[in-house]
């Protein structure tokens, strides 16, 4: 922070947190990952490719990736108790209330490698956290179906492994589709980290209390699980199916939007930091459109999506308060043409977040300098009062 002007040096005075990991600038439309654009992530690199970036700061060399992509697929296999674990909950379970419980659990089985100030044990729980959180949510998907839980294929990719284990089945063998591998690829690269957006700011302020990874990234996915944040992925093809099954025009619904009925919100605009528009949100609609056409898919609620973002982009009410689409709002079309349940799609979201988490966890806990979280507060109550006399 040297060499900054005095306006910049009040901000990073101000700043809650400092981090060398993504850069935003919402006004841009700018999203980079360790300097690296979002869109050349998108369309050259591979999800476990770019988790090394976001933790160790820089791209892999080819060795380096090979022996991560191999130390990961050695790890996926859950401890066979905690499969039971799954047996506990009901199939109406959300998938999210499951993968936060389960990552919790899962550190029971590593009571004695948690230590956050151990550099062997931090980068074992990094991979066991990669490698076990796709298989989480997979049985949280097949149990919610009634279906077998699969065993990993360690002869697949990370992607194609975590296809088949929500896609697969005990009695047929499993065929791998290179568009929906290359699309979710895409999709997860997109979700990987975004500077200190709610979730990981949790995980942040979790971690700064030296409590383990597992408990840390347990509290960023229930912070994610809500609709203003992860959530809104499923909230919007929500929001498209209720649209379409009422007949309502778009127009009809923006209406009621701007008249703010019921607190009705168009889901998947709007962002906190994005105030022209979102860069993930242009990558992951390119993608919806090849995806679908790959897939011979004719979705209506990808219409009736355009025709929104169309309305919306084009009415002085968004225009004015700076609502774009986000990330959330085309993803959840491409996950229901994959063949995944509206209910999994923020799994689907803490997956591609979790190399983010890690990250951001490992520069807060890691750092010596690192104070105990405690966000400023102010004081907004009543003065000093005196104790009613004889109450
Ligand atoms: C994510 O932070 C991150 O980086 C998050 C994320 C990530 O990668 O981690 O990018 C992922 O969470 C994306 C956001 C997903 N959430 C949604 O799509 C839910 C719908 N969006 C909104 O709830 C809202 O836009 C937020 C929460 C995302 C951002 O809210 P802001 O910037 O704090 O805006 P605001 O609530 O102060 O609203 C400003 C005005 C208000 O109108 P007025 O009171 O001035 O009349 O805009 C209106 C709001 O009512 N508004 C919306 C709206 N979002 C804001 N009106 C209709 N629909 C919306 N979606």
């Amino acid at each position: 922070t040297t060499g900054l002007s005095a306006l910049d040096q009040g901000f990073v005075n101000t700043a809650s947190t400092k981090s060398a990991i993504t850069y935003i600038d919402g006004d841009a439309g700018i999203l980079r990952y360790r300097g690296y654009a979002i869109e050349d992530l998108a369309r050259n690199s591979t999800y476990l490719e770019t988790a090394w970036l976001l933790i160790y700061g820089e791209l892999p060399t080819q060795s380096e990736l090979a022996e991560f992509e191999d130390k990961i697929r050695r790890h996926t296999l859950l401890h066979e108790d905690l499969k039971t674990f799954f047996s506990a909950l009901p199939h109406t379970a959300h998938p999210m209330s499951v993968l936060s419980s389960a990552v919790s659990a899962l550190s029971t089985y590593y009571e004695d490698s948690l230590d956050p100030h151990n550099p062997e044990m931090v980068e074992m729980n990094t991979v066991r956290l990669l490698a076990k959180l796709p298989v989480i949510a997979a049985y949280a998907h097949k149990k919610s179906l009634g279906q077998a839980f699969l065993y990993p294929d360690n002869s697949l990719s990370f992607v194609e492994n975590f296809l088949k284990l929500n896609f697969g089945n005990m009695a047929e063998p499993y065929e791998i589709n290179p568009v929906l591998v290359n699309a979710l690829e895409r999709l997860l690269i997109l979700h990987e980290d975004h500077e200190q957006n709610a979730s990981t700011s949790t995980v942040r302020l979790v971690g700064s209390t030296e409590a383990n990874m597992f408990a840390s990234i347990s509290a960023g996915i229930n912070a994610l699980y809500g609709p203003l944040h992860g959530g809104a992925n499923e909230a919007v093809l929500t929001m498209l199916q209720q649209i379409h099954d009422s007949g309502e025009s778009v127009q009809k619904f923006v209406e009621r939007v701007k008249n703010k009925e019921d607190g009705v919100k168009l889901m998947g605009f709007g962002h906190r930091v994005y105030k022209n528009f979102d860069p993930r949100a242009k990558l992951v609609k390119e993608s919806a459109d090849e995806v679908l056409a790959d897939l011979g898919v004719k979705d209506p609620l990808l219409d009736i999506a355009k025709e929104l973002e169309e309305a919306a982009l084009a009415d002085e009410y968004f225009i004015q308060r700076k609502l774009y689409p986000n990330v959330d709002f085309y993803t959840g079309v491409i996950y229901k043409a994959m063949g995944f349940p509206a209910r999994t799609f923020t799994v689907l979201f803490a997956i591609g977040r979790l190399p983010g988490w890690i990250a951001h966890w490992r520069e807060a806990a890691t750092d010596p300098a690192t104070k105990i979280g405690r966000p400023q507060q102010l004081y907004v109550g009543p003065a000093a009062r005196a104790w009613p006399s004889g109450r």
